[in-house]
């Protein structure tokens, strides 16, 4: 039972879990979108709590009046754990004035791209070959992603406020 979800500000305890589930899923926490290297263990972070125990992380940076999403992990999946991460991301960016929440996944990540777009995302544009001009900020990107599909480009995906 996933019990109750609590979702609040990432803290300095959570430091180390928060470091092995972006090394875990992303390989580092260094994190190349737009052609920009981010440490997302350094950026905002929203984690959920199941039963008291992380569930869940979403670590984004505001700039201007927009706010991106730079990772979402869920650690309980399909308990609506990373639904109640945006949801608080919405509320974040909103209380920071920001006009949308967007982001970008790779071109192989189509559960990704159902999930956003069925919690109101929509598709920006295609960052034709993004992922060569990232590979060269982060080396170890993969050549093959999800489904054994070519790692090429990023998506971008915005929600408006
Ligand atoms: C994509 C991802 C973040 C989704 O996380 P999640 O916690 O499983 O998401 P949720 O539980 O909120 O929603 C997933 C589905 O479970 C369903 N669900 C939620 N609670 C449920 C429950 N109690 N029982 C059954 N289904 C449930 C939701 O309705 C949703 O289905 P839908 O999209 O058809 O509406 C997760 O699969 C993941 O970590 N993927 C790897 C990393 C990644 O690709 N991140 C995104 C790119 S940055």
């Amino acid at each position: 039972m996933a019990g109750q979800i609590v979702i609040r500000e990432r803290l300095p305890r959570d430091a180390d879990w928060s470091e092995g589930v972006l090394v875990e899923a992303w390989g580092s926490g260094r994190i190349v979108t737009r052609g920009r290297l981010h440490d997302a263990n350094r950026q905002p972070a929203l984690v959920a709590e199941s039963a008291g125990r992380p569930a869940g992380l979403l670590t984004y940076r505001t700039e201007g009046a927009e706010c991106e999403l730079l990772t979402l992990n869920s650690i309980l999946k399909r308990r609506g754990v990373a639904s109640a991460l945006i949801e608080r991301l919405v509320v974040v960016a909103r209380d920071a004035a920001c006009w949308r929440i967007w982001l970008v996944t790779s071109n192989d990540n189509t559960p990704a791209l159902r999930f956003y777009q069925r919690r109101g995302f929509r598709l920006v544009a295609i960052h034709r070959g993004a992922l060569a001009a990232a590979r060269a900020l982060k080396p170890g990107i993969s050549a093959v992603g999800i489904d054994g599909i070519p790692l090429c480009d990023e998506i971008e995906l915005e929600l408006l406020l």
